[in-house]
């Protein structure tokens, strides 16, 4: 049966944000998504970046059998796994081998703000523990800078994510930037993106 969810948000960034990923991926390897949703975005960059496996994940069932319902209908079956169950603080994440040995990056798209802090700390903590020296973690999603705002718009967004659930909100970036560094990731690349969202690049660094 078709269990495919449709989110409208995913069809106007996944343009732009694979923009950005063409810019770190390479030929070669795998991509962990973390908080896939529908699995729109995971079966859009398998299909962009055909080298590579896309291995998303979501803690939700509903969202996980949205995506394997996606990677039916796209006919991606042979060479994009099912959504693997990850909730960022049940730890550690249980990933397949395969996937640890040929990982070269993680992306979270639109989690970090509609999850409680202490999921960014573990968002963090965990894939500095996968992700080797030169590897990537890219995020996206509206954040604040310097504790502010960059729209009204996204003010008013963070007012509505805290009466949903007054422990979620748009994370400053230095804050982020600042748990990244904790766990061994250099703030490589902050890209201004369309609607006043951002991309954020980390890189693994050696100690
Ligand atoms: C706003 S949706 C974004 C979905 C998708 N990435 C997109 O951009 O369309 C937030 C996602 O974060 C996931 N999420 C929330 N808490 C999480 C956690 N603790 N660990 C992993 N994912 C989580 C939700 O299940 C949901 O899929």
């Amino acid at each position: 049966m078709d269990k495919r969810l449709f989110f409208s948000a995913t069809r106007k960034n996944r343009d732009c944000i694979g923009d950005v990923l063409s810019g770190i991926i390479r030929k070669k390897g795998s991509i962990l998504e973390i908080g896939s949703g529908s699995g729109e975005h995971g079966v859009f960059f398998q299909k962009r970046f055909s080298g590579i496996v896309w291995q998303a994940s979501d803690p939700n069932l509903v969202y996980r059998k949205s995506i394997s319902s996606w990677i039916d209908y796209e006919k991606l079956n042979k060479i994009m796994p099912q959504p693997l169950y990850i909730d960022v603080e049940k730890i550690p994440w249980k990933i397949p081998s395969q996937l640890a040995y040929s990982l070269q990056g993680v992306v979270s798209i639109n989690m970090i703000h509609v999850a409680e802090w202490t999921c960014t700390i573990a968002l963090f903590r965990e894939a500095g523990k996968l992700l080797k020296e030169g590897q990537f973690l890219m995020l996206y999603g509206p954040f604040k800078i310097g504790n502010n705002y960059t729209s009204k718009s996204n003010y008013y967004f963070d007012n509505s994510l805290k009466m949903q659930n007054d422990l979620w909100g748009m994370r400053n970036v230095e804050e982020v930037s600042n748990e990244a560094q904790k766990n061994g990731f250099v703030q490589e690349d902050l890209i201004s993106m369309p609607s006043n969202n951002f991309s954020i690049i980390y890189r693994k660094f050696s100690y």
